[in-house]
């Protein structure tokens, strides 16, 4: 058995013994550090996804996952000189990610809602919040209603793995405007 087959064996058992979301996203942390760490998996994404840019979901699960069934396992390819695209700060709806660097880094900044205009209660705006690197090897998630905006942080575009805890297709979440502060269904 491979390594991804192995990892989704494991969040499988995660989702089902596990009703908290945080403690399942801690649990499958630990999972996607080890699979990060497993000699032949860039070979194993190469098999799945053909080789080809784009998008690659690595397995869709059909049973278990956060809050609905149908977790995700995907990657991104990028071609070297080419940009990973703009990042807009958004939201998983009531999911969440969890964020493993194969390759490269990211920069993650987390936004929350904020009074900046004194008491006026309502005249909310989005603040930075927590801003950090993540490296090779390194997870991190974003739990339900949270917000945060990816953007790469080395010269090669970054390999990242995402779990999905629901395939985000499937859940409404909003997308922000970090200037204006408008707050758009994300279509
Ligand atoms: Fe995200």
């Amino acid at each position: 058995m491979g390594a991804i087959d192995r990892f989704v064996g494991a969040v499988r058992e995660v989702f089902a013994g596990t009703p908290d979301a945080r403690a399942q996203a801690q649990k499958i942390s630990g999972h996607m550090k080890a699979l990060l760490a497993s000699p032949n998996l860039m070979e194993e994404i190469n098999q799945r996804g053909g080789g080809k840019p784009g998008r690659i979901d690595l397995h869709v699960d059909d049973k278990y996952g956060h809050p609905g069934p149908g977790f995700c396992l995907m990657t991104s390819l990028t071609p070297k000189g080419k940009s990973t695209g703009g990042a807009r700060a958004h939201d998983h709806g009531a999911s969440y990610v969890v964020y493993g660097v194969y390759k490269g880094a990211i920069e993650q900044t987390k936004y929350t809602w904020a009074y900046t205009n004194g008491a006026d209660w309502t005249a909310p705006e989005l603040r930075a919040g927590d801003c950090f690197v993540q490296k090779e090897g390194e997870i991190a998630f974003f739990l339900p209603g949270e917000i945060h905006k990816t953007s790469a942080a080395s010269d090669d575009p970054p390999i990242v793995l995402r779990l999905e805890a629901q395939l985000l297709d499937r859940v409404a979440r909003h997308t922000y405007n970090l200037d204006s502060h408008q707050t758009l269904s994300h279509g």
